[in-house]
């Protein structure tokens, strides 16, 4: 989704904005923009495409000197990608303040109309030129500074907001104002920054505030002030990026994704070890006590996209464990359809990025009526993490790649963590199966490690079917939501068409659309299911599918109608989830290379999906 860098300081700003720019890529976007004071006053330059079209539109425009700046990169949302609807946007009829934004501003139509009357002419279809107008508009022939006008003008918006905004008025200055949307300041030495994501200041910064909804920034080379809703200066923490930059690297993969689809046993592990103490798992420190645990009636898990399928994996496995009603449910349809939720229920909000809107306002509204929210989430100090009233972190590291991998294994971890303290703690499982399962948990890094050996097996296997335009998924259960995940990775990423089913379900109607060569990937990671997905494998088998059949070393069902059998390392069948994934994300990602497509940066896609 859109991505915001701002700069200010003593050193040339555009390399610094570009940089900037080029880590945010991974976001998603479909056009970029900078603004900067130059020799010729604010000069704008923007363009729909890559971050290298802009590159040469601001070398032909003699790559200014600034130094201070705001970038952006847009994904599109009201008005097709083009170069007008690219950000910055001008405001006023002379241009003397531009905005870059991030979100959606649900008034803008009203505001636009008003801004229209007072003969503001509009240049895009966006609605953040109405934001930039707005300002324009209650700044001009006013003595006051640009955060105080800034703070008049989001007051008037509905919606959310990530704003960068910067006024001839001062040369040196950056405001920048939030809501439902993330936004930080990254704090040097004699220059600061603003950005929508640490990836964006790190190479200059390690230091940052979070800024929380409802505040305005006033960013300055020396100094940042922040001030509250009512203009009260707010004294914020400073906090320190725990990771290095390293890790937002290729380090000499050929793409993001498979450098962290390798990355998932260290993911795995970093996850699960700080909660294995002495042999016992430890979650108090996420609100989960044990007392919390017991009087738990009912589970919610609210997730979107891959963060679901880890939700889906973790409902089967919790009700299975603990005996508890247990849901995972459609973030953008949970918020939407009154839910029933009490003080007795837990919710679970799973979240690799921390700042999807949808599971963000699903956690307010579950909050809302009482239940203990507790986030499952990877980005430290993200929005979800900050409100959700207990955090499990998974320490998967950055993730880079649009396609999430080494997030979604450690989210399956931290769900297979809280099953298990929530059946020890409701009286289900006894101390020698928790060592067990703490045995189970610590080895579950070196079984995925064992599974990624799978590699040039997928290489090959993704070279024979990358042709193929429709991909099937079966399974039952576990190899049901295995299945999903498997599925939007190869959509997400390769742009085939695929469809995962509930193994048994596909005679119901979907069958017909298997034909001669249509490749079939079939999971079964179930002893006591392995029968019945053979059934399910011949029937499609015999209508001229192609059937890859992922499954266990203790598989002795009848394959033969299989094309190829994917073994998988020994492990507990309650985890197989996390091992079935590995070798249907190594599937995705080479068919997705075979195919040319842009693996780490898929088109329409975003990271985080800040807007509904
Ligand atoms: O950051 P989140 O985990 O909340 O993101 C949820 C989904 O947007 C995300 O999993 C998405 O489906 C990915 N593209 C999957 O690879």
């Amino acid at each position: 989704m859109c991505g915001i860098v701002g700069f200010t300081g003593q050193v040339n700003a555009l390399p610094i904005l570009m940089k900037g720019l080029y880590s945010l890529e991974y976001r998603g976007y479909d056009s970029a923009g900078i603004a900067a004071f130059t020799g010729h006053g604010l000069e704008v330059v923007k363009t729909k495409g890559r971050i290298v079209n802009l590159e040469e539109k601001i070398r032909e425009a003699g790559n200014p000197y600034s130094t201070c700046g705001i970038g952006h990169t847009r994904w599109a949302t009201h008005g097709s990608p083009s170069d007008r609807n690219s950000h910055p946007h001008l405001g006023g009829p002379d241009g003397k303040v531009a905005v870059v934004h991030n979100g959606i501003i649900e008034n803008y139509l009203f505001l636009r109309q008003q801004l229209e009357k007072h003969g503001y002419v509009f240049q895009s279809e966006t609605d953040t030129e109405t934001v930039a107008h707005l300002i324009d508009y209650l700044h001009t022939g006013r003595q006051e500074d640009l955060a105080q006008t800034v703070l008049k003008a989001v007051g008037l918006l509905r919606g959310s907001y990530a704003l960068g905004v910067v006024s001839m008025a001062d040369q040196q200055e950056i405001v920048a104002a939030r809501r439902d949307n993330p936004l930080i300041i990254g704090l040097g030495e004699g220059e600061n920054m603003i950005a929508s994501d640490i990836t964006a200041i790190i190479s200059r910064t390690r230091k940052y505030i979070i800024l929380d909804d409802n505040e305005v920034a006033v960013v300055r080379p020396d100094r940042v002030t922040v001030y509250n809703q009512l203009g009260d200066v707010v004294d914020k923490p400073v906090q320190e990026v725990s990771w290095d930059l390293s890790a937002a690297e290729k380090g000499g993969y050929a793409h993001f994704m498979l450098k962290e689809i390798m990355e998932q046993p260290r993911a795995v592990s970093d996850t699960v070890r700080p909660r294995i103490q002495d042999g016992h798992i430890m979650l108090e420190d996420s609100g989960l006590t044990d007392e919390r645990l017991r009087s738990i009636e009912h589970i919610h898990i609210i997730a979107c996209g891959s963060a679901l399928h880890a939700g889906m994996v973790g409902r089967a496995v919790i009700e299975d464990l603990c005996r508890v009603r247990c849901e995972a449910t459609v973030a953008s349809e949970f918020r939407y359809s009154n839910p029933i939720i009490s003080e007795k229920d837990l919710c679970i909000v799973i979240s690799q990025s921390g700042e999807t809107a949808d599971s963000l306002a699903a956690m307010r509204q579950a909050q809302a009526a009482g239940a203990f929210t507790v986030a499952i989430v990877n980005v430290v100090s993200s929005s979800i993490a900050r409100e959700a009233d207990g955090v499990l972190y998974t320490w998967a590291g950055p993730e880079i790649a649009v396609a999430t991998t080494k997030g979604y294994s450690a989210q399956l971890a931290a769900l297979y963590l809280i099953a298990a303290r929530t059946a020890l703690a409701r009286g289900l499982l006894g101390a020698d199966q928790e060592a067990e399962i703490c045995r189970d948990l610590l080895a579950l890094p070196e079984g995925i490690r064992q599974a990624l050996d799978c590699v040039k097996t997928m290489q090959c296997l993704a070279s024979l079917y990358s042709n193929r335009s429709s991909v099937f998924y079966l399974g039952r259960g576990l190899d049901y939501a295995a299945g999903m995940e498997a599925s939007l990775k190869l959509k997400e990423i390769s742009y085939v068409h695929s469809e995962a089913y509930a193994a048994g379900e596909l005679k119901h109607g979907t069958i017909s659309l298997i034909e001669e060569g249509t490749l079939v990937v079939a999971l079964a990671t179930q002893e006591r299911l392995f029968e019945k997905t053979v059934s399910n494998i011949r029937e499609v088998a015999s209508r001229g599918a192609e059937v890859i059949l992922v499954t266990t070393d203790e598989f002795d069902g009848d394959a033969s109608v299989c094309k190829s059998i994917i073994r998988l390392p020994t492990c507990p069948e309650r985890f197989s989830a996390s091992l079935s994934i590995i070798p249907l994300q190594l599937l995705a990602y080479y068919i997705a290379v075979e195919r040319s497509c842009d693996v780490d940066k898929p088109r329409n896609l975003a990271k985080s999906v800040t807007v509904e």
